[in-house]
């Protein structure tokens, strides 16, 4: 069994044993976005409540006059996951890149999402790249001698804890090279009613997103886990300054993954997600833990969202 796994089955098939075993047990959150997962993050967007992606593309549309000022003439995009067919396009439009490069794990959404683009900007050189950009991979050669911009949109920076968030930031510095500009999306802190309805809405679709990843686990993984066992939960934590995302037992419930006993009883969690919300302040000193000087900070009317542009600086002796 073990030498018949793709290396994709069996890293997920390692963390779901290592984590349903673990003392508090916890998924990690990549593994929400099989291709029903991602379509469910998809409506997720679209949601009433769940004000990120709106907030975040309004914003966006609003400022790249002012981006674009800020970003040298012919740098080249590097844009850390696939792309959003609305936000992307904004950007790229604005600054006329000399190059774009969408990084993302799954070829085969980088491959359709990067052709999509190309044909909306015929003018633009596409070059995607197929790898976990929280690993240390390479760019294109072509990108040698051009000044970088890298991309981070949607919050994505806040499903990392902190000392992940500052090793992947570093890594995005050292491939990006000194004197690269990083422009990143953060959510901002705020009223945890509001909060807790972007994670658990009345449409039921945030809750179908989290309960997937068991029904992921039974079909890839060999399990027989019963899913109407485990209800969806948010909470906000305040002292880490982050929604979570838990699978909570209704009921006791005993269920095998890949030949492995677990039990869970009611109301035992599992955690599935964190998505971190950063004040002022905070977003800006997890940039510079990651070797990122802020330069610019923008935010919608309400303070909902920021978008961060920062600077690889050279390394200098610091007092
Ligand atoms: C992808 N990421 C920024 C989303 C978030 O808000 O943390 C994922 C998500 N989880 C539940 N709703 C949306």
């Amino acid at each position: 069994m073990l030498a018949t796994l793709d290396p994709q089955t069996k890293a997920f098939r390692d963390d779901v044993l290592a984590g349903l075993s673990a003392p508090i047990p916890a998924i990690p959150a990549r593994w929400l976005y099989d291709l029903r997962g991602s379509e469910l993050f998809d409506e997720i967007t679209r949601l009433p409540s769940y004000y990120p992606t709106r907030t975040e593309t309004a914003l966006l549309d609003g400022i790249m006059p002012e981006v674009a000022a800020r970003i040298p003439k012919g740098a080249a995009v590097v844009e850390f996951g696939a792309g959003s067919a609305t936000k992307t396009p904004l950007l790229l439009d604005a600054i006329g890149p000399s190059a774009y490069v969408p990084v993302d794990i799954s070829g085969d959404y980088l491959e359709q999402s990067a052709a999509d683009l190309q044909e909306r900007l015929p003018w633009l050189r596409v070059l995607p790249v197929v790898a976990d950009f929280a690993r240390p991979f390479s760019l294109p050669p072509e990108l040698a001698e051009l000044p970088k911009l890298g991309f981070f949109p949607g919050s994505t920076i806040g499903n990392f804890v902190p000392r992940s968030a500052t090793d992947l930031l570093r890594q995005f510095r050292s491939l990006l090279g000194p004197r690269s500009q990083l422009l990143i999306g953060m959510d901002r802190v705020k009223p945890v009613k509001r909060l807790l309805a972007a994670y658990d809405e009345p449409e039921g679709i945030t809750a179908e997103f989290n309960l997937n990843l068991l029904t992921r686990i039974n079909r890839e993984l060999d399990g027989d886990i019963p899913v109407d066992a485990f209800r969806h939960e948010a909470r906000w934590n305040d002292i880490l300054s982050r929604i979570e995302m838990h699978l909570v037992a209704t009921r006791d419930v005993e269920f095998s993954v890949s030949g492995k006993r677990f039990s869970f009883a009611a109301g035992s969690s599992i955690h599935t997600e964190n998505s971190h919300k950063y004040g002022h302040r905070g977003g800006r000193v997890l940039l510079l833990a990651g070797g990122w000087t802020p330069i610019s900070e923008w935010s919608d009317a309400d303070e909902d969202f920021a978008e961060i542009l920062a600077v690889a600086e050279p390394e200098r002796f610091a007092p």
